[in-house]
């Protein structure tokens, strides 16, 4: 390991390794070190609770890149390592082992930890989360024991986990402690349609429902989760999908800005000179949550926030202005999402919800903000430039599937 690196990079997700990527692909020339605590090389997180935990791609196909790319590329891949300080004044950063990287340029790429249930037997070892290859590995060995499975949280993770283990044959009950699925990226009508599918599958949802606790035994397995209205859901394994805690601790130890993320302006820099944070924990103003600090979870966020972080080390002029997209596959259904519907003043639903392919169109100050596509990826792909130039679409024409949204009149 060397002991300094031009470009240190700490975090190896989507966010770490594209910027690492990004770099050499501008012909950057001096040393990269890629420091991610997990012991595996750069893989795709999404896929952990869809096709990955459903026994349909090995690990090998959501590698980001091959073993042997970042060899080739002579980006230094330092695996199994946490960094638990940070510098910014002798630019070192210290790993637990204790031993310490010095850095010309850091960027900061750590993303968040799983949030846990914090209550009686909240730590028993069929508890489990979904953001890391080891929580699924685990998932998936105890599964052929499994008939009974609780999801708390009814999130992307929760959903499509619960999709996925529907289709193994487990029986799935998913608690949400909010009136609705889906509630913290979707607006309602999605809710509901969602919810349905669920049902129609044969899952159990719960509404405002919340984890009192769950009974354990000795042996450290829990048999039933508590709600909080006393009722005891029995089970063999629980999912925990309920959001992510930005990992920030170093930084926020050497006093850089934070708050819900690390503050970082449109070129990802933090306040700390130097140091860069990108992906999921950090906190940027954005152009379509009318500027707002937000952190969007999201691999396009990730990669365009990494080729902008890489761009502005080399000197070269780019701002992170990318129109936010999401997707979640649930069952056969796919969800598009382009925008950031929070904050919407109305919105219409084009097509029938009934027939598995509709869109909603979410407006705020009549402006078009969000689309929210299932099994509607041409909706999608054409209302794209609805969001980013914030046109007024005609609602009436919009509900009219027989006209292509890119035809679609504009006030
Ligand atoms: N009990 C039940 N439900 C809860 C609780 C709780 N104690 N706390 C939160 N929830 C619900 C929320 O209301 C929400 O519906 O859990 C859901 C969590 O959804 P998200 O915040 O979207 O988080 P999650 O689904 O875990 O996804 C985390 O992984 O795939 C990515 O895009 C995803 O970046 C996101 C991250």
């Amino acid at each position: 390991m060397n002991a300094f690196y031009d470009i240190l990079i700490v975090g190896a997700g989507h966010a770490g390794a594209q910027a690492a990527i990004a770099l050499r692909q501008k012909k950057f020339e001096g040393t990269i070190g890629l420091v991610g605590n997990e012991k595996y090389p750069p893989y795709e997180r999404p896929p952990l609770s869809k096709e990955y935990l459903a026994g349909e791609k090995p690990f090998d196909r959501i590698l980001l890149r091959p073993e042997s790319f970042w060899v080739e590329r002579e980006i230094d891949l330092l695996t199994g390592r946490r960094v638990s300080k940070l510098d910014p004044v002798g630019k070192t950063v210290t790993l637990a082992s204790d031993d310490e990287i010095g850095y010309g340029k850091l960027i900061w790429a750590t993303g968040g930890s799983p949030r846990m249930l914090d209550c009686p037997g909240s730590q028993a070892r069929n508890i489990h989360a979904v953001r890391s290859r080891a929580d699924v590995d685990k998932i998936m060995a105890a599964l052929p024991a499994v008939n009974k499975v609780v999801v708390v949280g009814g999130g992307y993770i929760g959903l499509e986990a619960a999709a996925v283990l529907t289709k193994l044959g487990k029986q799935i009950t998913v608690v949400e402690s909010l009136d609705r699925v889906l509630s913290r990226v979707a607006g309602e009508a999605l809710s509901r349609f969602f919810e349905a599918e669920h049902r129609s599958h044969g899952v159990t949802i719960e509404l405002d429902a919340t984890v009192a606790g769950f009974e354990t035994g000795e042996d450290g397995i829990a048999s039933a989760v508590l709600l909080g209205d006393g009722r005891r859901l029995e089970a063999d394994m629980f999912v925990v999908g309920i959001g992510i805690i930005p990992e920030t601790g170093p930084l926020v130890a050497a006093g850089a800005a934070t708050g819900n993320g690390v503050d970082v302006d449109q070129h990802c820099r933090t306040s700390l000179e130097d140091v860069y944070a990108i992906g999921d924990c950090a906190a940027h103003s954005n152009a379509f949550a009318e500027g707002a600090m937000i952190r969007l979870e999201s691999v396009q966020n990730a990669n365009d926030q990494a080729k902008v972080a890489a761009m502005d080390i080399l000197g070269e002029d780019a701002e992170y202005d990318a129109v936010p997209w999401f997707w979640s596959n649930q069952y056969d259904l796919k969800l598009q999402t382009v925008g950031l519907s929070t904050g919407h003043d109305s919105y219409v639903v084009r097509g029938d919800p009934a027939s598995r392919k509709f869109s909603v169109i979410y407006y705020r100050d009549g402006k078009v903000v969000a689309l929210d596509c299932v099994n509607a990826t041409k909706d999608y792909v054409q209302g794209r430039k609805a969001v980013v130039e914030g046109l007024n679409l005609d609602k009436d024409e919009l509900v009219n599937t027989e006209i292509p949204i890119k035809e679609v009149g504009i006030h």
